[in-house]
């Protein structure tokens, strides 16, 4: 069992690799944060040149996974996507005039995150699971380095530790919209990004408290809250849904509270 937060259902286990002595001392100080163990073990986080990357152990095992938001598929939607018109936008409620607050409770690698603050909204994001905390802090920092990113980096705030605990005990101005996208149990397809999150379950399991986190986001969220799902996967239980947005893949279950206005 790695060292994480007690709403995370995990088994996997994992070590610090040093890429090169340069990295040596970071990859001692990171395992010691995380609490690895160096023996056993089903996956490495290797910290070299490149940054952080999370590599499966094991015979069949996928590519090594890093968060990248200035290569890859976050930099091609960034270049080519669809702007405000894109199904994520009109869910947290973006309009001329209007890039609310968000806070995005379930940070995983930050894709939806990049989205929201390249269009210009402010986000806090909450990620519970802390190896995932540490490779997108570390996609972060390497991302704040490129100058036409930067801008977007700096609109992005994560915070490592579980967002039911984080939002009951809220302190400050609330956000105005509460993203949120847990974990659900189904088979993958194979795109790129899909294979991604494929990786993160061994590590983060199933969001088996996603309803709590719904519960707790609704009291805190001033004007809706969004739950993205797997297009034909039923709702969160909870509240019934306001209206919903449905993509060919996904799905945003909307839970309005107030109207967003410019
Ligand atoms: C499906 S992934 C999110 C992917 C993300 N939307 C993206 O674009 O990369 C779900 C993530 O939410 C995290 N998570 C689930 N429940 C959480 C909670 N209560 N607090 C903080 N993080 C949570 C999991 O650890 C996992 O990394």
């Amino acid at each position: 069992m790695i060292g994480c937060d007690e709403g995370a259902h995990t088994q996997a286990r994992g070590r610090v690799q040093s890429m090169g002595p340069a990295f040596a001392s970071a990859a001692l100080a990171l395992s010691e944060a995380l609490n690895l163990p160096s023996s056993e073990a089903d996956f490495v986080l290797q910290l070299g040149p490149e940054g952080l990357q999370l590599q499966e152990l094991g015979p069949h095992a996928p590519g090594p996974l890093s968060v990248d938001f200035v290569h890859g598929p976050s930099a091609h939607r960034r270049l080519q996507g669809g702007g405000s018109g894109q199904m994520i936008a009109k869910a947290v409620g973006i309009q001329p005039g209007v890039r609310p607050d968000v806070l995005d409770a379930t940070a995983g690698l930050g894709r939806d995150a990049f989205v929201l603050a390249q269009l210009g909204c402010n986000v806090r994001l909450i990620e519970r699971h802390p190896v995932i905390a540490a490779l997108l802090t570390d996609g972060l920092q390497r991302a704040r380095l490129d100058p036409d990113v930067r801008p977007i980096i700096e609109r992005m705030h994560l915070q490592t530790g579980d967002a039911i605990q984080l939002m009951n005990a809220w302190e400050g101005d609330p956000p105005q919209v509460i993203y949120v996208d847990p974990m659900f149990p189904h088979r993958e397809k194979s795109s790129l990004v899909k294979k991604e999150m494929s990786m993160l379950r061994p590590l983060v399991g199933d969001d088996l408290d996603a309803s709590t986190l719904l519960e707790a986001a609704l009291k805190l969220a001033t004007h809706r809250v969004v739950v993205k799902r797997p297009r034909k996967a039923p709702s969160v239980f909870g509240p019934k849904v306001g209206y919903v947005l449905e993509g060919k893949s996904s799905r945003f279950d909307i839970y309005p509270k107030r109207s967003l206005k410019p």
